[in-house]
């Protein structure tokens, strides 16, 4: 089990997806980035033994926000049954890079006590097949709870309106799990990534583009209390014959 410590404050987000290159990586350092700017400095996990979010950080220029890294590679879990994370006392956020090789078994450890769990899907159709196995494997495997809201897809490197696309989107509506943010193909993505930044921290002209739909990522990710709450409220009153829940979230309308 991947646990965290145990503070009502700290956020763990995971991001995962067996599939490799789907933009793991590329998404965890982004959001990274992003809780940097807005501080307290965030924590950023690297569990795949590549590195590469570590790499990332090593390229960060000493003048940005600062992110706590931790290559948590070198204590996976092999032969233990759990692994606990280590933060900052004042890190309130807690970003977990995976490696694409995660077996099924691993998943309900590795997404134990998760605020918020992103799986990025690219939209080809091998992509979108394992991807909808993967997020089948997470409700049946992993026992998450779909009411518990943690759950979110993100399109990456898509064109909206193309024929993968629209197979993502009824696949997921299907399975009632939200695609908060669909992320184009961009050159930006790379050169963020080339010089430990995230976009949000790119000259605004050049990420027009790309910073409204990475902000729909945020804002969902800054809703997780919310979303707790929800699913908790949710759940003491669905026994109640008839009973639909007015909570916050619902009343306004979000996912
Ligand atoms: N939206 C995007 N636009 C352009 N390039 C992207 C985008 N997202 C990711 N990439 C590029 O695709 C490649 C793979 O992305 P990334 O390393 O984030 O995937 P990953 O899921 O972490 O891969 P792995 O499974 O190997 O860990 C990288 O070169 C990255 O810069
Ligand atoms: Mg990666």
């Amino acid at each position: 089990m991947l646990i965290a410590p145990d503070r009502g404050n700290l956020h763990k987000i995971v991001v995962l997806n067996p599939k490799g290159g789907c933009g793991k990586t590329t998404l965890a350092t982004n959001i990274a980035a992003y809780y940097a700017v807005r501080g307290p400095a965030p924590t950023l996990v690297d569990f795949d033994p590549q590195g590469f979010s570590m790499r990332w950080l090593d390229k960060r220029p000493g003048n940005r926000p600062q992110i706590h890294g931790s290559g948590a590679y070198q204590q996976t879990m092999q032969g233990r049954d759990t692994v606990h994370l280590q933060t900052r006392p004042e890190t309130e956020t807690l970003i977990i890079d995976l490696p694409a090789a995660v077996s099924p078994d691993e998943l309900q450890d590795i997404t134990y006590d998760a605020g918020s769990i992103l799986v990025p899907v690219l939209p080809s159709e091998i992509d979108i097949h394992c991807a909808s196995r993967f997020v089948a494997e997470l409700l049946l495997v992993a026992q998450i709870d779909r009411r518990n809201r943690q759950l979110a897809v993100i399109a990456n490197r898509t064109r909206q309106n193309t024929r993968s696309y629209g197979m993502l989107m009824r696949f997921l509506t299907s399975l009632r799990i939200p695609v908060i943010a669909v992320l184009r193909d961009s050159q930006n993505y790379v050169h963020a990534a080339g010089q430990g930044i995230g976009i949000c921290e790119m000259p605004a002209y050049k990420v027009g583009k790309d910073m409204p739909q990475l902000k729909l990522i945020f804002n969902w990710l800054d809703q997780w209390r919310m979303r707790q709450l929800d699913a908790a409220t949710s759940s003491r009153f669905e026994h109640l014959p008839g009973a639909q829940v007015l909570t916050p979230a619902n009343h306004q309308g979000r996912h």
